[in-house]
């Protein structure tokens, strides 16, 4: 019996994210409403980083929050880790998001009342099977660990500068273990130094841990440290350049 030829499958077992046509609109009005995404196509391979640039309102915002399951395309195919998100209802994105997506925001989003180890902790609270309070904890304390934060686990974040603050949500997006995390404008509110560090981080996600991470960014200096940089314009990749 004759094999089948390997090469697009083995492309295909690369990818993390086929998106092919992708279409988002929402509305403005009853009768009027707004492209965001007009048949956008992206492939993301597996274990790379990924600069997402582009002018304001060409649709990075969007694009990112398709990938992280948060929301769906109107039209179009979205494939992430071989699952057919399209295909899937709504509690089943949500397990997606869990098991297998971080996020880290530009504004960092760690909820004020809970510590730097409370704060990463808190997604495995949502894991099934359950995992032990003392176990999240090791782990969220692990995850600190490795972002150079293990002196400031008790710290609230507005005991924080915005660096550390910046750390700890790398920590939690990784307390899962993802595959892909997406940040979006992650160095967007730090200055030049902590930005660097925080690129720094992001990389190593990728290198040592075989993360894959899509950055929205306008900072050149993250576009440098990313394998790929995908150019948005008008809702689609306008351009995608290997570096
Ligand atoms: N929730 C929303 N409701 C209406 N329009 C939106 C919404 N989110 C984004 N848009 C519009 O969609 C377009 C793309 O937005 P966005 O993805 O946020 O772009 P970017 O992140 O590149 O600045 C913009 O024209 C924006 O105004
Ligand atoms: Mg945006």
């Amino acid at each position: 019996m004759s094999s089948a030829p390997t090469s697009p499958i083995t492309s295909e077992r690369r990818r993390l994210v086929t998106a092919r046509g992708l279409t988002k609109e929402y509305p403005l009005s009853r009768t009027v409403k707004i492209r965001a995404l007009d048949g956008l196509d992206l492939d993301i391979d597996y274990g790379c980083m990924v600069a997402i640039m582009g002018p304001s309102g060409s649709g990075k915002s969007t694009l990112l929050n398709l990938l992280g399951c948060l929301d769906t395309p109107d039209d179009g195919e979205l494939l992430i880790d071989g699952i057919d998100v399209r295909a899937n209802p709504r509690p089943d994105l949500a397990d997606i998001r869990l098991r297998r997506i971080g996020f880290v925001f530009q504004r960092f989003n760690l909820l004020e009342h809970l510590t730097a180890l409370e704060n990463v902790a808190l997604p495995l609270g949502y894991s099934w099977p359950r995992i032990p309070p003392e176990e999240r904890l090791r782990r969220a304390e692990q995850a600190l660990g490795l972002v150079g934060l293990s002196h400031r686990l008790h710290h609230r974040p507005d005991q924080l500068s915005g660096g550390e603050q910046q750390r700890v949500g790398i920590a939690r997006a990784t307390i899962n273990n993802p595959k892909l995390i997406l940040a979006d404008e992650p160095t967007g509110e730090l200055d030049s130094v902590t930005s660097r560090q925080v690129v720094d981080l992001l990389h190593g996600l990728v290198v040592e841990q075989g993360c894959t991470v899509a950055v929205v960014t306008h900072d050149g200096s993250i576009a440098e440290r990313a394998d790929w940089v995908a150019r948005m314009v008008d809702g689609r990749v306008d351009t995608m350049t290997r570096r």
